[in-house]
C-alpha cells in the first residue's frame, strides 16, 4: 500500500479510536465473548469482594469497567441492600436490577469500595523505541494493517515517566517500552475521588526490576491472542506498570497502599480451591459435583501463573475525623494479608483466558 494512503497513528491515539471511538470495540462487544476475567471464571470472586467491602465498611461497590455488569450483578445477588455503581463506556446492559446505577463517568466523590478488574490494561498507552541513534521514538501503527514505524521523538513529559519507570537508555537500538503515564493518570484520578473507603485494581502487571523488554502488547479476539491491530475487531490490552500507578496513587492521597498478588488476597478472603471429600461421593454424590466444580473454579482463580499471579494494588483513603463519611482507619494486611506480590514475570503476555464456549458470539 502507498504510504500516502496509510493511517499512521500512535500506539495510543489508534487503540483510543479502536476501543472507545465510535463503533469502537468495546462499545459494540462484550469482554465476555472474547476472554474470560475472574468475575466470569467464578462467582467465588464477587463473594470475596463483598466480603472485603464488609471489612472495610463499604455500603457502596463502584465497579470502574464495568463490561456488561456481570460483577454487579453477582453482588446484588449476594446482598440486593448494597449500593451498586457501574463506571461503564458502553451502554445500560439489559437486565441490570433497577438499583444499579449505569453511568459513562465517574462521580465527583465517592466513599465505600471501588474495584477495576482488569481496567488498566485496557487504558490505551504509547510505545516508544529505541532508534538506531539510541533515541526512544513514538512508534506509529497503521490502523488497517497493524504495520509500524518510527516516528517523532518522544516529548518531555513522556521521557521523564520513562526514566522513572522504564528506563531505556540502556538497551539496544529497538528496545521498547509502553508508556504507562494515561494509566497512572486515570488511577490517579480515581484515587483523588474517593473520599474513604478503598481503591482496588486488579491486573496482570509488571514491576521496575522486572519489565518485559519486548513489551507486552496483545490483541485478543474470540478467546485467542491476535496480532494487536487497532482495526476495531480485537481488544488491544497490555501489562500494566503497577509500581507507576501505585506511586500516582499515593500522590493523589492514599493513606495506605498494599501491594500482593490476588492469590494471596482471595486467600486471605476465604476462597479455597481444596477439593471436597472422596467420601461425599457416595453419601451425596451431586452436591460431590457441584463442590468439586466450585473448587475447580475457585483454583482458577488462584492458579500460579495464571490468574493467581494477577496483582492487586490496594489504596485505602481515610475520612478526616468529624467528617460525615466518619474516620474509619483500613487496616489492609488485617483484610487482605501480608503481602506476597507475584515473583515472576506473569502471568504470561497471552494472559487472557479464553471465554467459555457457550459465551463466544
Ligand atoms: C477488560 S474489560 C473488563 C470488564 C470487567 N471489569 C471484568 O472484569 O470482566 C475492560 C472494560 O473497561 C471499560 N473501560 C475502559 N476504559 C473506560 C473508561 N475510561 N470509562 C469507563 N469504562 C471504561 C471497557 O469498555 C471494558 O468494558
Amino acid at each position: 500500500m502507498g504510504d500516502a494512503r496509510r493511517d499512521w497513528r500512535t500506539w495510543r491515539a489508534a487503540t483510543e479510536e479502536a476501543l472507545y471511538g465510535a463503533e469502537g470495540f468495546f462499545r459494540t462487544q462484550a469482554p465476555a465473548a472474547h476472554f474470560r476475567t475472574s468475575v466470569h471464571v467464578s462467582p467465588a470472586f464477587a463473594a470475596a469482594l463483598l466480603r472485603l467491602a464488609r471489612t472495610v465498611g463499604a455500603r457502596t461497590v463502584v465497579d470502574v469497567g464495568a463490561g456488561r455488569g456481570e460483577l454487579l450483578r453477582a453482588l446484588h445477588d449476594l446482598d440486593p441492600d448494597l449500593q451498586l455503581v457501574g463506571i461503564e463506556v458502553a451502554e445500560r446492559p439489559a437486565g441490570l436490577p433497577a438499583s444499579v446505577r449505569w453511568s459513562a463517568d465517574l462521580p465527583e466523590e465517592l466513599d465505600g469500595l471501588l474495584v477495576a478488574n482488569e481496567w488498566l490494561d485496557d487504558i490505551p498507552v504509547d510505545v516508544a523505541e529505541l532508534d538506531d541513534a539510541r533515541v526512544p521514538r513514538l512508534v506509529e501503527v497503521d490502523a488497517a494493517t497493524g504495520d509500524e514505524r518510527l516516528g517523532d521523538p518522544v516529548g518531555a513529559e513522556d521521557l521523564a515517566w520513562l526514566a522513572d519507570w522504564w528506563p531505556l537508555a540502556d538497551g539496544p537500538p529497538g528496545a521498547r517500552a509502553e508508556i504507562g503515564r494515561p494509566r497512572d493518570l486515570a488511577w490517579a484520578e480515581v484515587v483523588r475521588r474517593l473520599r474513604s473507603g478503598l481503591a482496588l485494581a486488579v491486573d496482570y502487571s509488571h514491576v521496575r526490576w522486572r519489565r518485559p523488554p519486548a513489551g507486552t502488547l496483545r490483541g485478543y479476539r474470540a478467546g485467542r491472542p491476535v496480532a494487536p491491530v487497532p482495526d476495531r475487531s480485537c481488544d488491544i490490552t497490555a501489562h500494566v506498570a503497577v509500581d507507576a500507578v501505585a506511586r500516582a496513587g499515593e500522590r493523589a492521597g492514599a493513606d495506605e497502599t498494599l501491594l500482593t498478588s490476588q492469590r494471596a488476597a482471595l486467600t486471605a478472603l476465604g476462597v479455597d480451591g481444596a477439593r471436597p471429600p472422596l467420601a461425599m461421593a457416595g453419601s451425596d454424590p451431586v452436591g460431590y459435583l457441584r463442590a468439586l466444580s466450585r473448587a475447580g473454579e475457585a483454583a482458577e482463580l488462584v492458579a500460579p501463573g495464571g490468574l493467581g499471579d494477577f496483582w492487586w494494588l490496594a489504596q485505602a483513603k481515610f475520612a478526616p475525623a468529624g467528617t460525615r463519611a466518619g474516620s474509619r482507619t483500613v487496616d489492609l494486611r488485617q483484610a487482605l494479608g501480608e503481602p506476597d506480590p507475584p515473583t515472576a514475570l506473569s502471568p504470561s503476555p497471552s494472559s487472557r483466558t479464553p471465554p467459555s464456549a457457550s459465551s463466544v458470539e
